[in-house]
């Protein structure tokens, strides 16, 4: 029996990704996360799970938190996607959201910190001035093995103090 040698449908795809326009041809089954890391080597997105629980592959899409395993690359066609490599400032020092996960020890192994960041970068545009409640329901879609979230909830709230022009003062615990 001869191996079947029929090429496999591409379609076009065209996305602004982190401000940039790409055009690509991919298979309509390639999900949007293995877009991002394999074709387009943005590889800060992470795969935790195949059950669309962890969040790790959460990437901004037209103004909303997407987890970019559940979404074909071709449904994001025409999209503005922004992922955690485009987050710093434009003159390069990092997003207010970026330093208070470094100031407030937010991530450990750093494998769910580029959707968390993602995801905390859209929660703030919803609500820029979350409770803790509603950072910790905000951030459900996001799972972590490594910090328990305390500090992921003080890193949001330091970002979120920081982008409103206060200084960030920690509660009594
Ligand atoms: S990889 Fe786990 S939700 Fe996308
Ligand atoms: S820092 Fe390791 S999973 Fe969150």
């Amino acid at each position: 029996m001869s191996a079947d040698t029929t090429p496999i449908a591409t379609l076009p795809v065209t996305l602004t990704v982190n401000g940039r326009k790409v055009q690509r041809f991919v298979e309509p089954r390639t999900l949007l996360i293995h877009f991002l890391r394999e074709e387009l080597s943005l590889t800060g997105a992470h795969i935790g799970c195949e059950t669309s629980h962890c969040g790790a592959c959460t990437v901004e899409i037209d103004g909303l938190s997407v987890k970019s395993c559940t979404l074909f690359a071709v449904q994001a066609d025409g999209a503005a996607v922004n992922t955690v490599e485009g987050l710093a400032n434009p003159d390069g020092t990092l997003h207010a959201l970026q330093e208070g996960f470094r100031q407030m020890h937010g991530l450990q192994c750093g494998f769910c910190t580029p959707g968390m960041l993602m995801r905390a970068k859209v929660l703030l545009s919803e609500n820029p001035d979350p409770t803790e409640e509603e950072i910790r329901h905000g951030i459900a879609g996001n799972l972590c093995r490594c910090t328990g979230y305390q500090n992921i909830v003080k890193a949001i709230q330091h970002a979120a103090a920081t982008l409103n022009g206060r200084v960030f003062q920690e509660a009594a615990e």
